[in-house]
């Protein structure tokens, strides 16, 4: 038993009885704004201003000093990004020396992986002239003077840059400001006309329209990739209240800015199911300034492992540090235990996208004594919720500096064309997409304003199907009646389902193709030659596409009629999916250390071959618009395998889901065992220069499997649909 818990059991019962009116109060207001928490009077607000929805935030906040205000019309040029949004990176020091970066680091760890992820993206341009966005080479994120990462002559370096212009056009990072005892928020050099992205963004200082709030980053956080949260992980979902309610494991300072808070934490604690933990033990001269209770919390400190903590707790206290801003922040997100914040004033990660509301609490520092009795009484259904909400938001905008950087690129991107387009028409639709799967990242809006346009969000067709494009591969002469080519061009000529025939041929010398007498769908043969390093554009002849569904195959497929259009329903009722015939696996070899690929069939799998696939169109218009890296386009442009297993990558890390593999019929076999083995070594090249690409293997198993009703089993012939699938062979 600690000594201070008698105490502490009086203070709060002194604080529950003074509470418990208002907390009930609260509650019935929490329940009643579910609907609509605008609708909450601005009295209201204010009378119970310990509970606030996030958005509350700006409320409360009404009337504060507004510094230097700048907006998108005032202090950026968006005539400079109308054609395209690029943005260009300065080159490092080093870099223009010629490599080799010997002596002094340019920058942070965290710098160098947004300014990789930035040359990597889609948006980057080497030429700053074209530029919509400028990010400078000189790290920015953290401008505490007493810091090892502390840049210098900041003012005389930006004043260098020829195209500074002051600011304009420009986007500066920070994660922390200013330095004790006050910890300014604001930057301690002239930023000019920049668009600040920052931690711990004060909402006195945040720009609403022009600036961005992060999250703090960890310095070992993923450069790239898209990571499931703790609780998809682990399948943790359940039991919905977990063992503890409430945890917080940090420091404690003994004075200054942020000690009030965090001074006052450890009241909560009540020994059962709110764990609080603090210590003071940080820092150079922490046991200078020690006071009474540091060794007693040092030792309950160390009894409590952080990740078995924050794993079995429904909530996890977010209270502000020195700033504003705290790692708990992301490590709550990832492990879904719902964040509770208690910084007033911070502007939410991300907020204008974010639906907050949807994955978290506020409240106010003042109100601390009432949180554990508020949290208390959230129902089930809503921690249920709000637990898959975080692991939604992590996976989707924060799992990687990737994806945060490109969270923050879209922001910008967003406001550009809402400044453009004056009042945006699809406002109501970003709000939608940005807090619904599969979220705003994978959404390009040049592709269509209609979300039943898109693979995710296709309601049930009304009317027949639409059909396919199919688009073939060609390389080798097809002129007889009976090479590979001309019988596969055969038997699509008679599919219910095809509109259109398109043969990419990129074989050596004119295009030499026997088209058959009869066909149902058009055929048209292009010569792609010029493109053939560029395997994107043979296998996306995306003119030519009117259709939602393209099939892709190349000239040596052996498919019939049946196949393809039974493979095409199945498309059909799995549109956001690549359906195909030919499955094979990755899997992970100790002894070579990389990934490699099954060879023959096999039950699991987790790739489907474009030598015959179904795919929807957005993904198409995804690959060939320019909005993979740049590293995977020249890994998808390098060769059919590439592509194929490109496009698996590409369509698996939009959706998180395996392919569909269809019906083969038995006994086919593609290769011979040369063959074979040139394939797999293909495979192999390809899975591990994209999975470099990616920042992480996307690709997921799935076991099942797309037959026909009745597909060989003992039933009369006729009563089949897909009959003859079973008996070609
Ligand atoms: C904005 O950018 C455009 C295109 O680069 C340029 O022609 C124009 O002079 C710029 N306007 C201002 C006010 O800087
Ligand atoms: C949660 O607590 C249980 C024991 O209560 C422990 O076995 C488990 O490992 C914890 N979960 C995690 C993910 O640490
Ligand atoms: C295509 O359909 C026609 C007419 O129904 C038929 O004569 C022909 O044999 C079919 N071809 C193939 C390859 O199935």
């Amino acid at each position: 038993m600690r000594l201070t818990w008698k105490i502490r059991r009086k203070l709060l019962r002194l604080v529950a009885a003074g509470t418990l009116l208002s907390a009930v109060a609260l509650l019935a207001l929490y329940a009643s704004s579910e609907a609509s928490p605008k609708a909450i009077s601005e009295t209201k607000r204010r009378q119970h201003s310990s509970f606030m929805f996030p958005e509350d935030l700006h409320y409360s906040h009404k009337g504060s000093r507004i510094t230097a205000k700048c907006t998108m019309a005032t202090c950026f040029n968006v005539s400079r990004c109308i054609d395209s949004f690029k943005v260009y990176v300065y080159p490092f020091e080093e870099e223009k020396k010629g490599g080799r970066g010997g002596g002094k680091q340019a920058a942070s760890s965290i710098y160098k992986k947004m300014v990789r992820v930035l040359r990597d993206s889609p948006y980057y341009t080497s030429d700053p002239n074209t530029a919509c966005l400028l990010v400078l080479n000189i790290d920015t994120l953290d401008r505490d003077p007493l810091s090892n990462d502390y840049v210098k002559r900041l003012p005389e370096k930006l004043k260098a840059l020829r195209t500074w212009n002051n600011g304009r056009n420009h986007i500066l990072f920070n994660m922390y400001s200013g330095s004790f005892p006050d910890y300014n928020d604001q930057l301690d050099f002239d930023h000019g006309e920049a668009i600040i992205a920052k931690a711990s963004f004060a909402l006195e200082n945040y720009r609403t329209g022009f600036d961005i709030s992060l999250p703090l980053i960890h310095k070992l956080h993923s450069e790239k990739g898209k990571f499931t949260g703790g609780v998809s992980a682990h399948g943790n979902l359940f039991p919905i209240r977990r063992k503890y309610l409430l945890i917080f494991k940090g420091k404690r300072y003994l004075w200054g800015l942020g000690s009030a808070t965090r001074n006052a934490i450890y009241h909560l604690d009540n020994g059962d199911d709110v764990i609080m933990l603090t210590t003071c033990k940080h820092g150079k001269f922490w046991s200078r300034y020690r006071d009474e209770k540091c060794k007693k919390d040092n030792i309950f400190f160390e009894k409590y492992n952080y990740n078995h903590l924050i794993s079995n707790s429904t909530f996890c206290l977010v209270p502000r540090g020195r700033r504003l801003g705290s790692f708990r922040f992301l490590e709550s997100l990832h492990a879904g235990c719902i964040p509770v914040s208690l910084s007033n004033g911070l502007v939410l990660p991300f907020h204008e996208l974010i639906d907050w509301s949807k994955a978290l609490f506020v409240f106010d520092e003042r109100q601390l004594f009432q949180v554990p009795h508020m949290l208390r009484h959230i129902p089930e259904d809503k921690i249920l919720s709000m637990r898959l909400h975080t692991q939604f938001y992590w996976e989707q905008y924060f799992s990687s500096v990737d994806a945060i950087m490109h969270t923050t690129l879209e922001i910008v991107k967003q406001r550009i064309s809402q400044f453009q387009n004056g009042v945006v028409a699809t406002a109501s639709n970003a709000h939608f997409l940005w807090n619904h799967y599969p979220g705003g990242l994978v959404i390009s809006s040049d592709y269509s304003e209609k979300l039943e346009d898109y693979p995710f969000f296709i309601k049930r067709q009304q009317g027949p199907p639409s059909g396919y494009t199919a688009v073939v591969m060609a390389t080798k002469p097809a002129s007889k009646g009976n090479s590979p080519l001309v019988l596969l061009l055969k038997n699509l000529c008679n599919s219910t389902h095809a509109r259109k025939i398109v043969v990419s041929w990129i074989g050596s010398g004119n295009p030499k193709v026997m088209v058959p007498p009869f066909c149902r769908p058009s055929i048209k043969v292009i010569d792609a030659r010029k493109d053939k390093k560029l395997m994107i554009n043979v296998m996306i002849p995306y003119m030519e596409i009117r259709t939602d569904a393209i099939l892709s195959l190349w000239e040596d497929t052996e498919l019939i009629t049946e196949e393809v259009d039974f493979g095409y329903l199945t498309w059909l009722s799995n549109p956001e999916r690549l359906v195909g015939f030919v499955g094979r696996r990755h899997f992970w070899s100790p002894n070579q250390g990389q990934w490699i690929c099954s060879s023959g069939l096999n039950n699991r799998y987790s790739l489907v071959s474009l030598g015959a696939s179904f795919y929807h169109k957005y993904y198409a218009h995804h690959v060939w618009h320019h909005k993979l890296s740049s590293s995977a386009r020249k890994i998808l442009d390098s060769s059919k395998d590439c592509f194929s297993i490109g496009l698996n990558f590409v369509i698996s890390h939009m959706t998180g889901s395996p392919p569909l593999k269809v019906t083969q019929r038995v006994s086919l076999n593609y290769f011979t065992s040369k063959e074979r083995t040139e394939v797999v070594m293909s495979c192999v090249s390809c899975i591990n220069s994209l999975t470099i690409s990616f920042g992480y293997i996307p690709l997921k198993y799935s076991w099942s499997r797309a037959d026909p009703v009745l597909f060989r089993d003992n039933v009369a012939a006729h009563r089949k649909e897909f009959r003859r699938i079973e008996n070609v062979t």
